[in-house]
């Protein structure tokens, strides 16, 4: 791993997947590392992607249109990109992205039906040449994301879409992987913690020896 170099690393999945504990297990296999490591989320990561993110996630918004929720995430995301994302990179740190650009092609394009060339147009504009360097992709059954969900607090506005919006979101994401596999990295969510652990540690093992 050359310590010149930032290190781009965005982690997907359907609700439920158990981004939240991999996410940490990323980030301390970094830091024992000695790698400075940033861990942020999408929509948010800047002041005003926070609001964004509560207006997008909030149970009792007015209704959004799918193009106003597509244009909101990509406003998020350019500010993002700008204060947190671009200057960490440059500073040669590792940014570990709680979703990112796949999840509005996920959401919004397989959920909401939006065009995918519309969400592309969108991605040069904001994110030019920028992209994670490896996408991993924490894959899960909709039925056992949902039992894990429905153990935790208040379902927000996406947890609260029916099963075949669900259902859709994952399959436009295994296709990002099929489209994509150099970056994006399906990992078998359902297995217990410490296995998923271990097949995501052999994967940054092999793409950050
Ligand atoms: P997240 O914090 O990952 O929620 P959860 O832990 O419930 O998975 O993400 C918030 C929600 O935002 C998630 O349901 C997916 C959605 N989202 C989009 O629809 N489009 C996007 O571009 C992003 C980044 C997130």
């Amino acid at each position: 791993m050359s310590p010149q170099a930032g290190i781009f690393i965005s982690v997907e999945g359907s609700d439920g997947a158990g981004k939240g504990s991999n996410i940490e297990f990323i980030q301390h296999w970094f830091k024992s590392r000695l790698r400075q490591v940033v861990t942020t989320r999408e929509p948010g990561g800047t002041p005003l992607g926070e609001k964004v993110r509560e207006l997008l996630l909030a149970k009792n918004s007015a209704a959004i249109s799918p193009m106003t929720e597509l244009l909101l995430m990509f406003a998020a995301r350019s500010q993002h990109i700008e204060d947190v994302i671009k200057p960490a990179l440059s500073g040669s740190r590792v940014v570990l992205c709680d979703r990112f650009t796949d999840a509005s092609f996920a959401y919004q394009g397989g959920g909401r039906g939006l065009a995918n060339e519309q969400i592309e147009q969108l991605k040069r504009l904001v994110q030019g040449d920028l992209q994670p360097d490896l996408t991993l992709l924490l894959d899960i059954p909709i039925d056992v994301g949902l039992t894990r969900v429905s153990n935790r607090g208040k379902p927000d506005r996406f947890d609260s879409e029916a099963d075949e919006f669900k259902t859709r979101v994952r399959a436009a994401y295994l296709q990002l992987a099929e489209n994509d596999p150099a970056r994006l990295v399906i990992i078998n969510a359902d297995q217990p913690l410490k296995a998923v652990q271990r097949d995501i540690e052999s994967v940054l093992e092999s793409r950050f020896p």
